[in-house]
């Protein structure tokens, strides 16, 4: 089965409101609407940008989609400083990053939070708000060699009390933590390795033609330079893009390479 490879840029804490329009606007400038036929597109600006970039869009009726970088899995209530996938959804939120690896080392995310997380997003089968499920290993993972083990059980772990039906609407992203922001970006043997034990994974807990159909991008590093060799993978279907999400051209050349 084919799959259309979604590119989303994760802009982490950056972009004020005023900042997050520009960018927003100098990527619609430069987007060709005929693109969406093969390549999904998503940008996730911080909470408070949303809804600006998302106005944006819409104004120019640009086919990129907007998703965030966290969410809580309860609907409402006295959860202070939290966002609810309602919230999400009145915004037009099609994605949602969970479990980043930041917010696994610097916020102390768990296993169950991240479960907790994907399990709420894919209840929904109306109008899903897709989890975009990060994992990936230290480089202290890597040197000992369980890298493929430790992945693995990060993926049961965040898909754990799901089944086939929820899980066609997650899409996985492999971020090895020693490519992050590092410039050391994995090689393509590399990141194809631990994207096909992905689908191994996602085969044994849903079944081979589920599996065929979830998309598993590659995020660390990637840039403008390396994404054609990465995304040529035939298990990498697309990219989470960090620091070159930040610039309109690069960002909007990744999503050529995916043409
Ligand atoms: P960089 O592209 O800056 O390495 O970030 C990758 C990432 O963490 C995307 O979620």
């Amino acid at each position: 089965m084919a799959r259309k490879p979604l590119i989303a840029g994760n802009w982490k804490m950056n972009n004020t409101i005023a900042q997050a329009v520009v960018l927003t606007q100098e990527i619609s400038n430069i987007f060709e609407s005929d693109w969406a036929d093969t390549v999904d597109v998503a940008i996730c600006p911080p909470f408070v940008d949303l809804k600006p970039a998302k106005t944006v869009l819409e104004f120019d009726k640009t086919k990129i989609s907007i998703g965030a970088q966290n969410v809580y899995w309860e609907p409402s209530g006295a959860f202070t400083g939290e966002i609810s996938i309602p919230m999400l959804k009145d915004i037009g939120c099609d994605y949602c990053i969970v479990g980043h690896s930041e917010r696994r080392t610097l916020f102390h995310e768990t296993n169950e939070d991240v479960n907790n997380k994907v399990r709420a997003l894919l209840a929904d089968k109306v109008q899903p708000i897709h989890p975009i499920v990060c994992v990936g290993e230290s480089l202290a993972v890597r040197d000992e060699g369980t890298y493929i083990d430790f992945v693995d059980a990060q993926v049961r772990a965040a898909f754990a009390g799901t089944d086939e039906i929820d899980a066609k609407d997650a899409v996985v992203a492999y971020e090895p933590i020693w490519a992050i922001g590092t410039g050391r970006t994995a090689t393509p043997d590399q990141a194809q390795e631990v994207c096909a034990a992905i689908r191994a994974t996602l085969a044994d807990l849903f079944g081979a033609e589920c599996a065929e159909g979830i998309r598993v991008l590659y995020g660390g590093s990637m840039n403008e330079g390396n994404a054609e060799m990465l995304l040529a993978q035939p298990d990498i279907d697309g990219g989470l893009i960090g620091g070159a999400s930040l610039k309109a051209a690069s960002f909007v050349d990744i999503v050529k390479a995916a043409l």
